[in-house]
């Protein structure tokens, strides 16, 4: 348990999932967090394919979490021997989560990737004693890396030593020493010429958009379901996303929502679809082109577009609540009167049997 609303789960791939109380939402599905994100967000980029080529990989993790998105991001790009710079804008509220994240259990078996993490954020941690709280209580025990314990147990038996309050190269030091190196020597080249610069922003992703620069050739988005929480999945918001996207770039979310869809569509990106190992729809891909595309959308998809489903959230100014954001949506899907979703599948189904049987 991180707090009385967020709690840890262990997922079927043996890694460290979290559920939200408040939300109602789950943070990571239930067949595992680390599976899903090399399958809905780090597979359809096709890394060596799309960008190994680029000098700079600039990418935007939104929604970072515990990280998932991110670390099966650098896997994959140390998996293939990838040699770009790479830079990641990290946008995540909950700061405690960020700074959980290099220690957390999550199946990734490079340990450099945590090492790279803890560098980015060890400057974080001042004061943030209740991250080792967590951490140490025995409850959360199996929810953490075993080589998190050795750290810890250092840190709080020497805490003036260690403490990244009075001492921050040797709070690094000491993790090197006892949590990264006897494993992953050979990785640390990856780290002596700076090839990775991770950044994050602790704040409403709402507000970091407006304030960075862009040049974005990846965007991972991985907010909360849309109805539950709308405000990371409006019309506004894919507007500015365009804005800060590269020519030759690529968003990718889990989300299958027609309104989403629409969202993008009417910011003026490119769709598609994506699909699993096993051939089943898992998230939406948007591109300024279209040739990035493989699976675009059909006229199934776009039909429901046009249905109630497919009406998109609006919020002006990407300041809006939750609740100002619903309520304005359900008000402007009264007035439209659109057909209802499941009117257009049952005549889009009847439409295929019949023009089959001819
Ligand atoms: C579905 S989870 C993402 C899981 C994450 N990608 C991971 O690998 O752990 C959604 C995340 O969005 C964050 N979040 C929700 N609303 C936000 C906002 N307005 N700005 C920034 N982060 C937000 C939550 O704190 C949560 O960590």
């Amino acid at each position: 348990m991180i707090d009385e609303n967020i709690d840890f789960c262990m997922t079927l791939d043996g890694s460290t999932g979290l559920f939200n109380k408040a939300v109602n939402d789950i943070y990571h599905s239930s067949y595992g967090a680390k599976t899903e994100a090399v399958e809905k967000f780090v597979r359809p980029l096709n890394l060596r394919q799309n960008f190994a080529q680029n000098k700079n990989i600039k990418v935007l993790d939104i929604c970072y979490g515990i990280g998932y998105n991110t670390k099966a991001f650098l896997d994959e790009i140390i998996n293939l021997k990838i040699n770009s710079k790479i830079q990641i804008d990290i946008l995540e509220h909950d700061r405690r989560l960020v700074l959980l994240s290099p220690f957390i259990r999550d199946n990734i078996k490079n340990d450099i990737i945590s090492y790279i993490l803890l560098s980015a954020i060890s400057g974080y941690m001042d004061g943030e004693e209740a991250i080792f709280r967590i951490m140490t209580s025995p409850e959360n025990k199996k929810f953490f890396k075993p080589s998190t314990r050795l750290f810890n147990k250092r840190f709080i038996s020497y805490p003036y030593t260690y403490s990244p309050l009075y001492n921050k190269p040797a709070f690094l030091h000491n993790i090197y020493y006892h949590y990264v190196s006897k494993r992953s020597k050979n990785s640390l080249k990856y780290l002596k010429n700076g090839a990775f610069k991770i950044k994050p922003y602790f704040q409403d992703a709402r507000k970091s958009i407006l304030e960075l620069s862009g040049g974005y050739d990846i965007v991972f988005l991985d907010a909360f379901t849309p109805v539950k929480l709308p405000t990371l999945w409006s019309l506004d918001f894919f507007v500015r996303l365009y804005e800060l996207m590269k020519e030759k770039s690529m968003l990718v979310t889990y989300s299958n929502s027609a309104a989403v869809r629409h969202a993008m569509m009417t910011a003026g990106f490119c769709t598609g679809k994506l699909f699993d190992r096993r051939n089943r729809p898992c998230g939406t891909i948007a591109c300024k082109s279209g040739e990035l595309i493989e699976h675009k959308l059909d006229e199934y998809d776009l039909g429901l577009m046009q249905t109630n489903a497919g009406v998109y959230f609006r919020d002006k100014n990407l300041n809006s609540t939750a609740e100002e954001i619903l309520s304005e949506w359900e008000e402007r899907k009264c007035s439209l009167n659109l057909p209802s979703s499941s009117s257009f599948i049952k005549k889009y189904k009847k439409q295929k049997e019949e023009s089959c049987s001819i």
